[in-house]
């Protein structure tokens, strides 16, 4: 019976271009000792959906039968959406969704998204100006999915694209910081108390770990990292997250 919950995250491949780092990086973790593989985005490069193949070929031939659970990043454009969930039906899809897996006896339960920008890019402002109301509306459904899942999981983890929070994209120019992430999501975290926070996006960040509340937040960024992110998680006993335990 596992009593704690281990999961492996990255995010940024970018199909070929950081699929070197993948490859020597999945080599440094035992096989046999991951419970859920989380993918962070930017999987594949500007919308090339041949990548998803290259990568989920190196994941697979190594971590056998490990649930993987995936968001979309920028990168998986929305147009490729509905070719990545066909064809790649073994992934757990998630965009603005749950997925509740066991590892060992552990429920884990995952709240997966593309995330929120707190301004739009340039392009997006151009081409897909509704993508502002997406992203306000987005940080209280993400506050919701949580919720729920704390009901029903003893480890919940937040997985998103863009960043939650702009402490783990220092390193990047500050200029760009609200085009990387979404800081109302700081507030979401805080008061609905996920064990983790796991997100990418931010290649060049170089403090890559924080904590809020008590949440771990990781940006699992393949290049920012130059590896895999290796995650282990106690479970919480849900009545300490039901009590609002002011600590947290
Ligand atoms: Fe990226
Ligand atoms: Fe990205």
């Amino acid at each position: 019976m596992a009593s704690i919950a281990r999961l492996l995250a990255f995010g940024d491949v970018h199909g070929v271009q950081h699929l070197g780092i993948l490859r020597a990086s999945l080599r440094t973790v035992p096989p046999d000792d991951i419970h859920a593989i989380l993918l962070a985005g930017d999987i594949i490069d500007r919308g090339d959906v041949s990548g998803m193949e290259l990568v989920l070929r190196e994941v697979t031939s190594r971590f056998k039968d490990v649930p993987v659970v995936s968001v979309f990043g920028n990168d998986e454009y929305h147009e490729v959406e509905d070719y990545l969930i066909k064809n790649f039906n073994y992934v757990v899809w998630l965009n603005d969704s749950v997925t509740v897996l066991k590892a060992g006896s552990i429920p884990i339960g995952i709240v997966g998204s593309r995330g929120s920008l707190d301004k739009l890019t340039y392009w997006q402002s151009k081409n897909m100006p509704q993508l502002e109301s997406v992203y306000r509306r987005r940080v209280g459904v993400l506050r919701k999915l949580i919720e729920e899942v704390n009901r029903v999981a003893d480890v919940t983890v937040l997985l998103t694209h863009y960043a939650p929070t702009y402490q783990t994209i220092r390193g990047e120019p500050e200029k760009i910081y609200p085009y990387m992430g979404c800081r109302h999501l700081e507030e979401v975290i805080r008061e609905t108390k996920p064990d983790l926070a796991i997100h990418a996006h931010a290649h060049n960040a170089t403090v890559t770990e924080t904590t809020i509340g008590l949440t771990r937040v990781y940006n699992v960024s393949l290049p920012a990292r130059k590896s895999v992110t290796y995650l282990t998680v106690a479970p919480r006993a849900r009545l300490l997250r039901a009590s609002g335990d002011s600590k947290r």
